[in-house]
């Protein structure tokens, strides 16, 4: 179980929050990342914990292997917590009909895989925790990598995978202790 804290403090500056789709967040000025039930005294507190995944192949997983770099990297001095929500008509969908719109039609995959090892990345589910999101998704890069990372929210914004997200809050980080 991991607690994405929002309020007064933590090692990452909220640089950015803004909602995409639907509500927003309650604006802070610090995110604390925090595992298991550690008790901090927060404006809000997203949790979600690591799963097994849903829709990756066995070559895509060999590659994502290979190529996905590590959390905490010192030059990753970025990052972004992006919470999501998608809809019933997302969850009534069979899997392999899921896994038709995220990757046959919107290539969520392929194109994430070409920003690796650029982007590091992790994802947490919440939706069986009675969480206000479904996932948490986590990135972290270098500065000189904002660009190729906005290029990249900004295409999958755009997939039909989207039509399915009805809330979402993206939030933009940088580490300053
Ligand atoms: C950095 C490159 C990226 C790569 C390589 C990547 C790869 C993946 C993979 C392999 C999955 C499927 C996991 C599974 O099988 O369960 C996934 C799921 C997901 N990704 Fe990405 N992704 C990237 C970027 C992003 C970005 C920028 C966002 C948000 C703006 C995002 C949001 C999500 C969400 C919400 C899911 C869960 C989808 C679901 O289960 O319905 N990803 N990603």
């Amino acid at each position: 179980l991991f607690a994405f804290a929002g309020g007064w403090t933590g090692e990452w500056k909220v640089i950015r929050s803004r909602p995409v789709s639907g509500e927003a967040l309650p604006p802070v000025d610090r995110l604390a990342v925090l595992s298991g039930d550690a008790r901090i005294d927060a404006r809000w507190i997203l949790r979600g914990v690591t799963s097994y995944e849903r829709y990756v192949t066995f070559d895509e997983k060999r590659e994502l292997a290979a190529k996905q770099p590590a959390l905490g990297r010192p030059e990753s001095t970025c990052a972004a917590l992006i919470p999501i929500r998608k809809s019933s008509e997302w969850w009534q969908l069979a899997a392999d009909a899921r896994r038709a719109v995220l990757e046959d039609s919107s290539h969520h995959i392929r194109t994430g895989m070409r920003y690796l090892p650029a982007i590091a990345r992790k994802l947490y589910h919440c939706r069986d925790l009675g969480e206000p999101f479904d996932f948490l998704t986590w990135f972290e890069y270098a500065p000189a990598d904002r660009n190729a990372f906005e290029e990249l929210v900004d295409m999958l914004r755009g997939t039909e995978e989207w039509q399915y997200v009805e809330r979402e809050v993206d939030l933009r980080l940088v580490k300053e202790d």
